[in-house]
């Protein structure tokens, strides 16, 4: 044989052996995803891609897996992906192999959630509008027309993956794909062909041959091998539909979303960490948070109606990529707690005994003589003393105690032990140009939006359009313009040509302009009913209605046959005499989108902008443009619309999506401080009652050079925009905890081998987020009875003198210190009380 031929031979031998010594096979049972033939404890975290960077991500998903992530899971998001039919995208943002090559780089795994519908709060729940146009098309039932373009995008995906050898059955990271999306919450309202539509889309995807298992979300009757799996704010309740699935819960809500007009939801921690504790002590084997990393709706992404960008979710890493703590920290330690117990919770099932009325325990005890168990209290009310294995804990009321020796306890739920640093925004002006001598007022430019009609492609039709239909999407406006003659003397007048505007819409924002100028607005969530006094003149008229989409239906059964726009009816009437005239069969003059997007204003590059003073401000639609410097450093940065109205705004060219620092959260249902015991709804925990819902909007910072940047916005309302500043994130420098004498020992003081643990008293710890930073002060530390919370804590009745000087010692000029959380340290100041370490330090 020759001797390049050996050689050949040799390397394809070897690059065989390679693959086949990194390929997994994934499998399952009735307790656990197996890989290569060994179940799995996994703990899974969202991440959807697109909202975020690809600078972004490498940090995020370090982040995670320093959180004790073993999976990223994520959408596919098709309307990114394909944006116009036959033309794809997968660059920037959108580039999902660097994504998932990213997370098998930190060596994680992915669970990828083709669908291909998402839900996700995205703008369509992920269809692409274009879809809506296909003849005879019926969405996420038994459609052909659908059926085709889902199974087409599905397999593109899919032969993507396998292309860049993705799967863990070809050596990748991809151990489970979804097909479908809570389809189960809805199938009912399609009937028959919903059924055969949930089979359908199961063997469709079966047939795609990953080589992984396949999951359907909330499908009570997803056919084998699918597993079914659960969402929610809690599935420690939930049974797979057949004893050889695992049980799997694919989206706990870390939190939930913020919407335009809705003050902010926020979930304690304590109760996240219960639900999770519970799930796990209750034979779960998979839990993904939905969100880890929340992110933003950049562009026109965010679903509908009215859903903010900012897609924070309250999740472990914040919008801009910091971690929140001390949830991040907490869940942290949960994870670890759990993972020392994993070679019992897989090996057996657990043997489950009452400790009393709303007390569990749940052991899992091996034959080799290794035992795990979890103790919980249920209870909303009532801490408890229990008595387990003869020894006997204190369960706080909605809290899990974790013994991975049976015996200690390593975490408990409801004690957290990761310090508050909460992060804080610092505010800076956005900066003149450093090149320019001009005022900060003058280095805008701008350019007027014509008021009603202005391009060309602008159409007649009779009657009144429903919106979507008549945009497919491309933008977020659509005219609808009416001219009228006025003789004076008809009988919907009133006194001086003056009338009522009456208009209906299905959303979500509507201006009314008469003659020009803005005569009043409304938005809403589904219906909006305008009553504006007018007045009309004599001779020609012009009513111009400038209809605005503020994200599309994503939800629910047929969303995507809601509608927006003016449905009508339109009308002018009197206020006095009631007499009326319907406009809305009238001859209405369309036009689709704005002047100023044809010719791209938004990439900042057009000349078509006036530099003249006065700048004109608090007028509806007008383009604005200026130059800046970006705050320096490396923080990551917000804009701060404060001042303007609503609109979209463009860096660089980049849509930073929709600002509208006016749309204030209705004033109901807010908690200064929410009581994490009892079970968690999306409207329990709410913050920022009667405040603006989003002032301050994520530029990811690889969007921005140091100078010479571009901000544009399209204001549509009326503002000024030399009121917007800049904000930088960073962490804060005060680091708080209190940890008292019942709190477990840290539990890093286990380890997984041997679970030889250094049963110490507890500990707390602190540690400066920034690597360069030490503590250089305590601010508070109080070891007896202290009350409060970070930043105005008190001393109680029991107070050690020595808590201060103790403290300080072990911790002034340190990154990090750790200090023994017992009398023996601080002596006892009050005996036969559970005392509290409370520390408030300063970082620098
Ligand atoms: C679920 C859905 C997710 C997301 C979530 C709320 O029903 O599957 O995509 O919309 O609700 O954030």
């Amino acid at each position: 044989m020759a001797r390049g031929r050996k050689i050949e031979i040799v390397t394809f031998v070897l690059l065989q052996i390679v693959v086949v010594a990194t390929a997994a096979n994934v499998t399952y049972d009735h307790r656990a995803l197996m890989i290569d033939g060994k179940r799995k404890i996994l703990i899974s975290g969202s991440i959807h891609y697109p909202r975020s960077t690809p600078e972004m991500w490498p940090d995020l998903i370090q982040k995670s897996k320093d959180g004790g992530l073993d999976v990223i899971e994520t959408y596919v998001f098709w309307n990114g992906h394909e944006p116009e039919k036959n033309k794809y995208n997968f660059e920037g943002r959108y580039d999902l192999v660097k994504f998932v090559k990213l997370v098998a780089k930190a060596g994680l795994y992915v669970h990828l959630r083709i669908g291909p519908y998402a839900c996700a709060e995205w703008n369509y729940g992920g269809f692409p509008v274009w879809l809506h146009f296909i003849p005879g098309i019926k969405f996420r039932t038994d459609n052909e027309p659908f059926k085709a373009e889902m199974q087409r995008f599905t397999a593109k995906i899919v032969d993507l993956m396998k292309q860049e050898k993705l799967y863990a059955s070809q050596g990748g990271p991809i151990i489970l794909s979804q097909t479908e999306n809570e389809y189960g919450n809805v199938d009912s309202s399609y009937g028959a062909a919903g059924k055969s539509y949930m089979k359908w889309s199961a063997s469709m995807a079966l047939s795609l041959d990953t080589g992984v298992p396949w999951n359907m979300c909330q499908q009570g009757d997803a056919p084998d091998p699918i597993i079914n799996t659960c969402n929610g704010f809690y599935c420690d309740q939930f049974t797979p539909n057949s004893n050889n699935k695992p049980k799997m819960w694919t989206e706990n809500w870390s939190g939930w979303f913020l919407g335009f007009g809705d003050p902010t939801p926020y979930r304690p921690v304590e109760d996240l960490a219960f639900a999770v504790a519970i799930f796990y002590q209750r034979s779960g084997t998979f839990m993904n948070y939905y969100m880890y990393h929340g992110g933003t709706n950049f562009e026109r992404t965010s679903g509908g109606p009215l859903i903010s960008t900012s897609y924070d979710y309250d999740a472990p890493i914040d919008e801009y990529g910091l971690v929140r703590q001390p949830k991040w920290g907490h869940l942290r330690d949960l994870h670890k707690a759990i993972k020392l117990c994993e070679d019992a919770l897989l090996a057996t099932d657990p043997t489950v005994t009452s400790l009393g009325s709303n007390l569990v325990a749940s052991a899992y005890k091996t034959s080799s003589g290794s035992c795990a168990a979890f103790l919980a209290n249920i209870g909303t009310e009532s801490d408890a003393n229990v008595t387990f294995n003869g020894n006997s804990y204190h369960l706080p009321a909605w809290s899990i105690s974790i013994l991975p020796d049976c015996k200690n306890v390593a975490f408990n739920t409801a004690k957290i032990n990761a310090a508050t640093d909460s992060t804080t925004f610092s505010r800076q002006p956005l900066k003149p140009n450093a090149d320019s001598s001009e005022e900060l007022g003058s280095q805008w430019s701008y350019n007027k939006e014509p008021i009603g009609i202005s391009k060309a492609d602008a159409f007649l039709k009779p009657g009144l359009l429903e919106q979507i239909n008549t945009t497919a999407d491309k933008s977020d406006y659509l005219w609808y313009s009416l001219r009228m003659d006025i003789k004076g003397d008809e009988t919907f007048l009133d006194e001086g040509s003056k009338a009522v505007l009456h208009a209906q819409s299905i959303g979500q924002l509507v201006y009314a302009f008469i003659n020009g100028k803005l005569a009043g607005s409304g938005n809403g969530k589904q219906k909006i009913s305008l009553d504006i006094p007018i007045n009309l003149v004599t001779g020609k008229n012009t009513i111009d209605l400038l209809s605005v989409t503020v994200g599309l239906a994503n939800y629910g059964a047929f969303f995507d046959l809601v509608g927006a726009g003016i449905t009508g009816p339109v009308s002018l009437k009197s206020a006095k005499s009631g007499s009326s005239i319907d406009l809305s069969l009238q001859q209405w003059t369309y036009q689709v989108g704005l002047k100023g997007e044809d010719i791209d204003l938004g990439s900042g590059d057009s000349s078509e902008w006036v530099s003249k003073s006065p700048l004109p401000t608090m007028q509806p639609l007008i383009w604005y443009k200026t130059t800046f410097d970006a705050p320096s450093g490396s923080d990551p940065v917000a804009i701060d619309f404060t001042g303007t109205g609503k609109g979209i705004a463009w860096v660089n060219g980049q849509s930073i999506g929709r600002y509208w620092p006016t749309s204030i959260a209705r004033n109901d249902g807010c908690t200064d401080s929410c009581d994490y015991r009892g079970s968690y709804r999306a409207n329990k925990c709410l913050k920022n009652c009667g405040k603006p819902s989003q002032t301050l909007y994520h530029v990811p910072r690889s969007w921005v050079k140091p100078s010479g940047n571009t901000l544009v916005l399209l204001e549509e309302m009326g503002g000024d925009p030399t009121k917007i500043s800049f904000a930088t994130k960073q962490r804060g420098s005060s680091q708080c905890l209190t940890v008292s004498q019942s709190h477990p020992a840290p539990v890093e003081s286990w380890t997984s081998d041997s679970k030889i643990l250094n049963r110490a008293s507890p500990v707390l710890s602190l540690k400066c987020p920034v690597s360069t930073h030490v503590i250089t002060s305590i601010k508070f530390a109080s070891f007896g009875t202290p009350t409060g919370t970070c930043g105005n804590f008190s001393h109680g009745r029991c107070i050690s003198p020595r808590s201060l000087s103790i403290v300080r010692k072990a911790c002034v000029g340190s990154r990090s210190c750790k200090v023994e959380v017992s009398s023996r340290v601080f002596g006892d100041p009050c005996r036969g009380v559970v005392k509290s370490l409370a520390v408030e330090a300063s970082c620098s």
